[in-house]
């Protein structure tokens, strides 16, 4: 498939969601949960905010933070794949005490109001976007000033530096050997190629960087976690 195909991208996601959560465990062997409270911990949730997750999917982040915002705050999950919303609010009728809401729509184009939320995130959905300049103005519109966000995702090494090739190759293997075998076993190979075709159109930690700054956002740092292999780009509008 095309990476960056509005349609394509959210047939992938609707095909995976049944595995979603399962794989993601496997395949970060449970790391994504350290890299999404690092990314919480960024955002720095408090009681009374109002937060957003774009790109939620099954809605693990959000579920997160929902936690840290009673009494008076909520989050609102948006996503634009029907199945993944679909087992984030299987998720939230579990724990009903949790104000969080969900929202099928576009990250690029919202729809919602200027300034709304204190804070937001997006974990391993900025590389899915049709284009990620637009993800992160669309990020920032929806921010009041001082309003804090979180992007995670994989990173882009830079092959140029040792460190950087070291970890480039390292994820070449990790994606060719690990993610796409254990998807196959879960008859999922083609969408988890995907991945390595999503994350060479992806802007490296500079660009992205230079992306936040031309969005209007005033405070714009890439730091790089596990070695360089996954990226939380922290921003304040
Ligand atoms: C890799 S999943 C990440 C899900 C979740 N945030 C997580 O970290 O587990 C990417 C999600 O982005 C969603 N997505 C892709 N393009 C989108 C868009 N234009 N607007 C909203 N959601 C989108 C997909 O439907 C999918 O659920």
């Amino acid at each position: 498939m095309k990476p960056g195909d509005p349609h394509a991208v959210r047939e992938l996601f609707d095909s995976i969601a049944p595995r979603y959560d399962q794989l993601n465990d496997l395949l970060s062997l449970g790391l994504h949960r350290v890299w999404k409270r690092q990314a919480v911990r960024w955002l720095q949730p408090a009681p009374g905010q109002q937060l957003i997750d774009l790109c939620c999917g099954t809605g693990d982040l959000a579920l997160l933070l929902a936690a840290k915002l009673r009494p008076g705050g909520s989050v609102l999950g948006l996503d634009a794949a029907a199945a993944p919303l679909a087992i984030a609010q299987q998720r939230s009728v579990r724990q009903p005490w949790l104000p969080v809401r969900w929202q099928q729509g576009d990250a690029l184009a919202t729809g919602l109001a200027t300034g709304r939320f204190d804070g937001a995130v997006m974990a391993y959905g900025l590389r899915n976007l049709n284009a990620p300049g637009p993800g992160l103005q669309e990020l920032r519109r929806l921010l009041r000033p001082g309003g804090r966000a979180a992007v995670l995702d994989f990173n882009r090494p830079d092959p140029a530096t040792p460190a950087g090739a070291a970890a480039a190759s390292f994820q070449q293997l990790y994606l060719r050997r690990l993610v796409v075998p254990a998807a196959r076993r879960f008859g999922l190979p083609e969408q988890y190629s995907y991945l390595e075709a999503s994350l060479e159109r992806f802007p490296r930690a500079a660009d992205q960087e230079a992306l936040a700054r031309s969005a209007g956002f005033t405070h714009v740092r890439h730091r790089p976690l596990m070695g360089g292999l996954m990226g939380l780009l922290q921003l304040v509008a």
